[in-house]
């Protein structure tokens, strides 16, 4: 059993299992985290080999607090203010990296940057702080996959391969974060997320949208087949076809599964992986057709990862 509780002992057990150079899952307020000792090489290594990663895909590196980052990142006025707004909480941001950085080369392989982020979640916090490094860790799912918003999520995909899951129960937000690449003058959207690009503009000015770029991309992991269930996805559908599940929102005739029956955008997300990762079961349906999502707020994360999830296949 991976699975422990996420108790003092749980913890401890967990923080000394990352030191000696291994692989421990845990939660977050967006996904759950596959995490290594950021600053051990082979540690990183095993992340990348766990989820069958490729390895130009870089990983987030996870910090206690913003004063962390002065071991290893290039001072930035605009972090300060986005960190001061926004940290904890699932807004990731992508740095120059110090030439003396104590981060593994491995975490981004071939680029000068890192990307950084302090999570808001009790457990992630307590790893971190009994740790006393930072954490590097991308989604708790094999690579491709549907990430994880439970630790049984996390036991589907890696059962036995994966020593210790910590359980922080359901994560409360279910998408990953905004990742802000702040390495240009302007600043640009890698990924959407759950922190708008509004909100990112009232307090630092412009930001470009860079994640929805079809060819040469800054955000590597982008490009690939990502969020994926087995069974084809038919997204803006009125209704399903006969042997399809229906993934809905609001109010809605024949829906297998409804991500928010009050039609509320933030439930749907916390929702949006569990669905996916339930009425994939090809013994029981033949696709999945999914109800149109308002393409507003965080609705728009939650379309562009169902576009993802159709275009996987
Ligand atoms: O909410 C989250 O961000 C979760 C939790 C566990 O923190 N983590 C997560 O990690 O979603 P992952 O590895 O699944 O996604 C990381 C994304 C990828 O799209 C990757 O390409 C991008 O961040 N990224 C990481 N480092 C980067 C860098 N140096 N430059 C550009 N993009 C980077
Ligand atoms: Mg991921």
């Amino acid at each position: 059993m991976t699975i422990r509780v996420a108790d003092e002992a749980g913890i401890a057990a967990a923080a000394a299992h990352l030191k000696r150079g291994e692989v421990v899952a845990f939660p977050t307020e967006t996904v759950y985290g596959l995490g290594a000792d950021a600053t051990q090489d082979s540690a990183v290594d095993k992340v990348f080999a766990m989820k069958g990663r490729p390895n130009f895909n870089p990983l987030i590196v996870h910090v206690a607090n913003p004063d962390w980052l002065a071991g290893f990142t290039q001072p930035d006025e605009r972090v300060d203010v986005l960190t001061r707004a926004f940290w904890p909480g699932p807004l990731t941001l992508v740095l120059s990296q110090q030439p003396r950085s104590p981060i593994s080369t491995q975490v981004s392989p071939n680029l000068d940057t890192i990307a950084v982020r302090q999570p808001d979640h009790p457990v992630a916090a307590a790893l971190l702080d009994a740790v006393k490094r930072p954490i590097a860790a991308p989604s708790a799912n094999l690579s491709g996959h549907v990430s994880p918003t439970t630790a049984g999520h996390v036991e589907a995909d890696f059962g036995a391969a994966l020593d210790i899951t910590l359980d922080g129960g359901p994560c409360r937000a279910g998408l990953e974060s905004t990742v802000l690449d702040l390495t240009a003058d302007t600043a640009r959207i890698l990924r959407l997320g759950v922190i708008s690009a509004s909100e990112i503009e009232s307090l630092i000015g412009s930001v470009e949208d860079h994640w929805e770029q079809s060819g040469a991309t800054l955000s590597p992991g982008q490009l690939h087949k990502h969020y994926a269930p087995s069974l084809p996805i038919r997204l803006n559908s009125a209704a399903a076809r006969d042997g399809e599940a229906f993934l809905t929102f609001g109010h809605a005739k024949g829906a297998t599964f409804n991500l928010s029956p009050t039609a509320n955008l933030t439930e749907a997300a916390a929702s949006l992986y569990r669905a996916l990762r339930q009425l994939d079961d090809p013994s029981q349906y033949t696709g999945l057709a999914v109800a149109p999502i308002p393409d507003e707020g965080i609705g728009r994360a939650i379309n562009d990862r169902l576009r993802r999830a159709a275009r996987g296949r």
